[in-house]
Parts: structure tokens; sequence; C-alpha cells
């Protein structure tokens, strides 16, 4: 570390500096950009609990910067520039809007208390929160009308505060997904850069998201630490060390695409109509009330070789041009949640491609992922 830097601010899990001579690279650069240096406190319930997490900074840095880096390829701005070592970051600099955005996907922590939710009833819609950041008012919960009065943040940025995070909930929940990770929920900060753009900027880690192992339900993420479950410093190198598999997978998977792009016959890029049929259903791990139900009615009916029942849907688009590609982005953004839900679907021509082209198979965009 450079002995001429110099602290802006400590908080409670992290501090930034301005940086000294060379650190931020060009003197451009460096004028627009602080380092944030992730540390191993760590407190909960507005710092009435505290303690330390070995090693938390470090993983929270590197969790962190692989997640930017993913929301950054796919067109989400963010403030990180570059890591700097283990527990440093690069970022660019910015007003932070003093309002926590929160994501929920599954009932936890204040929402389950505050709706009598059991924790880990999926939710049948994403939920977003605000919370004022005020450490003297405890960080309530407010709503539009409250940041207006406040006037915490213009409409406009309001509006575009929460696309992004709906936007960065789709992301992050698939890719999470594919690394054994269940996103329950998310706080996000965004912050003002100095031409007035929005962007993401703070941490995404485990001390500011819930993640459950898909599998088990375990947690790992920073409620061990709250709710003293132990083996803390076990859950978080756990999702370091599976974050850092996904980003490996994630790339090879961009530059794949990106190599095939150019490539791709004309009946593939998806020139004529075509139908979509989606089908979503809950996932295994998830409860299904209402295949319960059926299941029930049909063996009080004497259908007694039904084993169990899953109730999901069937969705058919009829779109003006082939895309399994886009149908996959309907899929997780809209037609199915995937944090709860498992989706698959086909797309298949609607008519005979266009004479001199290359006959589709057929179907021709089978796809979809068991999520
Ligand atoms: N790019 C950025 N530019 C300026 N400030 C930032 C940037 N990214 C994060 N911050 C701010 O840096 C601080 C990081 O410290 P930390 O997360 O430890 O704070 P905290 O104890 O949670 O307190 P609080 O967030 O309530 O100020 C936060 O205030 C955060 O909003
Ligand atoms: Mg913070």
């Amino acid at each position: 570390m450079d002995d001429s830097r110099r602290k802006l601010y400590e908080g409670k899990a992290k501090i930034v500096w301005e940086a000294g001579p060379g650190e931020a690279g060009p003197g451009a650069e460096a004028a627009r950009t602080y380092i944030v240096e992730y540390k191993d406190d760590a407190t909960a319930f507005d710092g009435k609990k505290r303690g330390r997490i070995g090693g938390k900074g470090r993983v929270n840095n590197l969790v962190s910067a692989l997640l930017f880096d993913l929301l950054e390829r796919e067109g989400v701005p963010t403030h990180f520039v570059r890591t700097l070592g283990d527990r440093e970051m690069l970022v660019r600099r910015v007003k932070i809007i003093p309002v926590e955005v929160v994501v929920r996907n599954v009932a936890a922590g204040s929402l389950a208390k505050r709706l009598g939710l059991e924790e880990g009833a999926p939710l049948a819609r994403t939920v977003l929160e605000h919370y004022y950041k005020s450490d003297e008012l405890g960080d309530p919960l407010i709503n539009r009308y409250h940041l207006r009065t406040l006037d915490l943040a213009a409409d406009p940025e309001i509006d575009r505060m929460e696309s992004l995070a709906l936007r960065i909930n789709d992301i992050l929940g698939g890719a999470l997904e594919e690394c054994g990770l269940r996103l329950i929920d998310f706080k996000l900060e965004f912050g003002r850069t100095d031409t007035g753009e929005v962007i993401l900027a703070d941490e995404i880690s485990p001390d500011t998201c819930r993640f459950w192992d898909t599998e088990t339900n375990e947690k790992l993420d920073k409620d061990r630490f709250r709710r003293d479950l132990g083996d803390v410093e076990e859950a978080y190198e756990e999702v370091l060390r599976r974050v850092t598999a996904g980003a490996e997978k994630w790339r090879v998977r961009r530059r794949g695409a990106r190599a095939s792009g150019g490539e791709r016959p004309a009946h593939a890029r998806g020139e004529w109509p075509a139908h979509a049929r989606v089908f979503v259903t809950l996932k295994s791990t998830v409860l299904d009330p209402q295949g319960a139900a059926v299941e029930n009615a049909l063996r009080t009916l004497g259908y007694d070789e039904v084993k169990s029942v899953r109730v999901g849907k069937f969705i058919t688009l009829e779109l003006t041009h082939l895309s399994p590609e886009r149908v996959d982005e309907m899929c997780r953004r809209l037609l199915a949640n995937p944090v709860i839900e498992d989706y698959r679907f086909e797309v298949v021509p609607a008519t005979a491609p266009p004479a001199g082209s290359p006959p589709p198979g057929a179907p021709t965009g089978t796809g979809g992922k068991g999520q």
C-alpha cells in the first residue's frame, strides 16, 4: 500500500481511499477513481453485533470483482475498474445515492418477519424494496413517495436503479445457479458519476447477498454470522471457490458465442417466423401446493397409479423471427423465475425457409436450461 494515500471514509466493512501517486494509473483515471479496501470486520443488526470473519475481506473483494466483471460484460454499468490485490479494487468514484435497493426472490430475513412468511417460501413475483441509508435512523424501509419527499433521487434515477436491479437479478440468478448457489435476495447501492450517469457501486458479496446451496438449502452467507450458525469462514471461502469456477465457465461461453456469431447460417440467424413453446415447472426442491392438491384429488378419484404431480405453465409464442437465444432470455427475464422454476423450450420455424437456404433442423432451436 502507498503511504501517501488519503483515507476518505472508513465504514463497517470497507475503507475508501483516494489513490496515492501512481496507484490508479494515468492522471486522468486517478482523478476519477477511488480504492476500496475490504476488511475482515463484521457487523450485524445495525452494528449491535460485532466480530471478525477471517479472510472475509479477500473473499468479498474477489467475489465482487468476478460478479461486477460478469455484469459489465452483460452491459450493466458498474464502478469496478480492476482489482489491485487480494483485498483491494480500483473503482470509479461516484456520489452514492443514499438508497439501498433490495431484490428478493425468496422470503427470508426482515421480509419473512414483516409479512409473516415462512423463511424459504418462494415469492410469486420478485420483490423490490428501498431502504434509506441512514445509520441514525437504522436504515428504514421507504417507498417512492418518501424517496421523492426526501429528494434522495430523481424519478428517472429511481426508474433506472429499479430496472438495473431487476436486470442484475436475472443475470446473477442464472449465473449463480450454475455455481450451485440460489440467489435468495441481495442489496445494491448505486451512485452518480461526474457526468450524472447512474451506475452500480459498493459490493456484491456474501455480506450483501443471501446465497443458499441449490441442493441442500444450506446458508452460505452472512446469516451464518448473524445467527451464530458456525463455519462462517468456510462458507465464505466456499462461495469464492464456486464463483471462481463459475466465472471460468461464463468466460468460455462468451468466447464461444463470439466465435460462432459471425459464421451462423441464414436460417440460424432466424430470418423467418417461428413458434416457441415454453414449459415452466417448479424446481423439484420447491414445494408445489397446487401439484399436491391435484395429486390428492386424483387419488380420491381412484387413480392409484399416480405417484406424484407437479403443476406448471405451458406458454406458446408466435415470433416474427427465429431466435432461441431471445426465447431463453425471455424465460430468464419474465416467463420463469430461474430461482424457483425450471424451464424448457422449443423453437420451430413457422414457414419453410426461403429458397436457397439450408433447411433448418426440426425442431430448430431446442434448448433452455434445466436451471
Ligand atoms: N464507487 C464509490 N464511490 C464512492 N463511495 C463508494 C463507492 N462504492 C461504495 N462507496 C461507499 O463506500 C462506503 C463503503 O464502506 P462500508 O460498506 O464499510 O460502509 P458501511 O459501514 O456499510 O456504511 P454506510 O454504507 O452506511 O456508509 C459506503 O458508504 C459506500 O456507499
Ligand atoms: Mg456497506
